[in-house]
Formats: C-alpha cells, structure tokens, sequence
C-alpha cells in the first residue's frame, strides 16, 4: 500500500468504474471527475467544465476524452487540453494510479 506521505498520492476511491465510466469523487477536498477510459486507465480531472463552469459529472468517455454534457465541449482525459468546442481553455488534469483496488491521485 502506498503513502500519501510517500508519494504525495491520495486515495479517491474505489477502481470499480467499468470501462468509459465516470463519476465525481471529492479527492482531498477537491471536486474532480474520475474516469475509467476505454483503454483502461484511470484517469482524474477538474469536476467543472471551463466553458460556463458547469459540472462535467455525467458527462460521456468517449475512448481518452471527456464530453461535457452541457454544450458538448471535449477535454483530454489525459492531459485535460481541448479537444472540442466551445471550450477554449483546458481543464486540470491529475495524475492517477491504482493500487490493489483503489485509484489514488496526486491532486498537485
Ligand atoms: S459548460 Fe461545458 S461545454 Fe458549456
């Protein structure tokens, strides 16, 4: 099991998300989006959307990217850049990694 004090990684959950799947986690105090891309990685970035600042919970995987499900913005799971209008700017994205079966990220 890894530390936080360790690796500056916390726990945000349980890695029981189906591929494509995602939810909201608070992770240290944060809101974020945890998701499980199609190609099997975990991957953690901002909860709100930077086109009108709106929740990107429920919003589709689709393969390493995340649509917002209120203008259809697309982010990169990966490293939290557009892919899509209308969003302009970017998202945080934060290291992740799994850990028997709990997602840690490293919320910088
Ligand atoms: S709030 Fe996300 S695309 Fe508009």
């Amino acid at each position: 099991m890894l530390t936080t004090e360790a690796t500056g990684f916390v726990a945000a959950g349980l890695a029981n998300l189906a591929l494509g799947k995602s939810e909201a986690r608070q992770v240290a105090g944060r809101e974020m989006i945890v998701a499980r891309g199609q190609d099997g990685v975990y991957y953690a970035v901002a909860a709100m959307c930077s086109h009108a600042a709106l929740p990107l919970d429920g919003g589709r995987v689709r393969g390493t990217s995340i649509v917002c499900p209120h203008h259809g913005a697309r982010f990169c799971l990966k490293t939290g850049k557009v892919l899509g209008p209308p969003a302009h700017e970017g998202i945080m994205a934060y290291p992740t990694r799994v850990d028997g079966d709990e997602v840690l990220v490293w919320p910088l």
